[in-house]
Formats: C-alpha cells, structure tokens, sequence
C-alpha cells in the first residue's frame, strides 16, 4: 500500500459495478445510437472496462474541458478538446470519473443539446452528493462518497495516482 492512502474500493469492487453498471446500459441502449462520450483525463480507465462490458455496437469518443479559475461563479468551462464527429442524433452517455460541484457536466450537457444530440445521460464511478451546487440529473452512479479527496482509477492528486487500479481517500497530510 502507498503512503497516505486509505483504500476506498478494491480493483474487485469497481469491476464488479462496472459489470452492474454496464448491464442496465445495455438494457437501456439497445436500439440506440449510443456515443460513449469519456472526459478526459480521469474516465479513462472507467471508459475502457465500461464499454467493453456494454454489449452493444457502441461508438466513444473524448472530451476534454477546464473550470475557469478565479472569479467566476458562472461555473462556465473551456472546451480544451472537441468530439471528432458531429453528435447530431446521437444518444451521448458521458463517462465521468466524479462528480463534485456539478458545474463542469451541466454546463456540457447544455452544449451538447444544443448542438442537437437525441438524448444526453450522464455514467459516472463516484458522485459527492454533499458538494452539489446544481442540479444535475446523473442516471447511472456507481458509489456515492462522503465529502473526502480521492485519487486512482483515472483519478489525480497533482496528476500523480492515476494508474491506480483502486480508488483511495488521499491523507490530507500529503496536500496540506
Ligand atoms: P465538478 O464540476 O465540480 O463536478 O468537477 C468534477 C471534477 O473535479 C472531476 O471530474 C475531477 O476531475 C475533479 N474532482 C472532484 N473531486 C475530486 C477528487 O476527490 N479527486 C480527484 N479529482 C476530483
Ligand atoms: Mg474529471
């Protein structure tokens, strides 16, 4: 075990919710036009077990988007990297490591709608229910976590701890 980690979910318990999670997908999506569409960086190791546990023809794709520091409460965001094809018509599923605050999806959500996809739904590993500052409708949810910095499976702590094939609470010794 690493230093200043308490493990939170073992390798085993996140494949086993990424076979729950894969299997109500597969359900719900038959018959769609399903884009699995991953944020980067932190969905990437969820993105690839998730869609090859999904049982469909799928596409995915990646995006990646920053918050804006400083001053705003907009929670407006930066698209730093576009979808590679249109998305008119399509039934996106955005794949997101964890939601916090809410803000970064719900303003993507509101990009993608108008820019005509059929339907939007959100997968996401983790969600801090507690740090919720919008409303954010998430259909699929893997573990619902109390207010604690986590880090592995795709998840950093200054863009180290990402390889991890669990997830940890990071010892607020090792960042204060
Ligand atoms: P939101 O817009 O506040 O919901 O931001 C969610 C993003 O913040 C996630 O995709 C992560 O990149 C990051 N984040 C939030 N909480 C944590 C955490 O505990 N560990 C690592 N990254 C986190
Ligand atoms: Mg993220």
């Amino acid at each position: 075990m690493k230093e200043g980690l308490t493990v939170l979910y073992s390798e085993k318990e996140l494949q086993d919710k990424v076979e729950e999670l894969a299997k109500e997908i597969t359900k719900d999506y038959e018959g769609k036009d399903l884009l699995l569409l991953g944020i980067l960086k932190g969905a990437v190791p969820f993105m690839a077990d998730l869609m090859r546990k999904i049982d469909l023809d799928l596409k995915y794709d990646f995006m990646d988007v920053s918050s804006y520091q400083g001053s705003t409460s907009t929670g407006e965001v930066r698209i730093l990297k576009d979808v590679s094809e249109s998305i008119d018509g399509k039934d996106i599923l955005i794949v997101e490591d964890i939601i916090d605050t809410g803000n970064t999806l719900s303003y993507l959500k509101n990009v993608l709608f108008n820019r005509g996809a059929n339907s939007i739904e959100i997968v996401t590993m983790l969600s801090k229910p507690e740090r919720r500052k919008i409303d954010l409708d998430v259909k699929y949810n893997g573990f619902e976590i109390e207010d604690n910095f986590v880090v592995g499976y795709g998840m950093d702590y200054d863009e180290k701890y990402r390889g991890l094939p669990y997830i940890a609470i990071l010892d607020e010794s090792m960042y204060k």
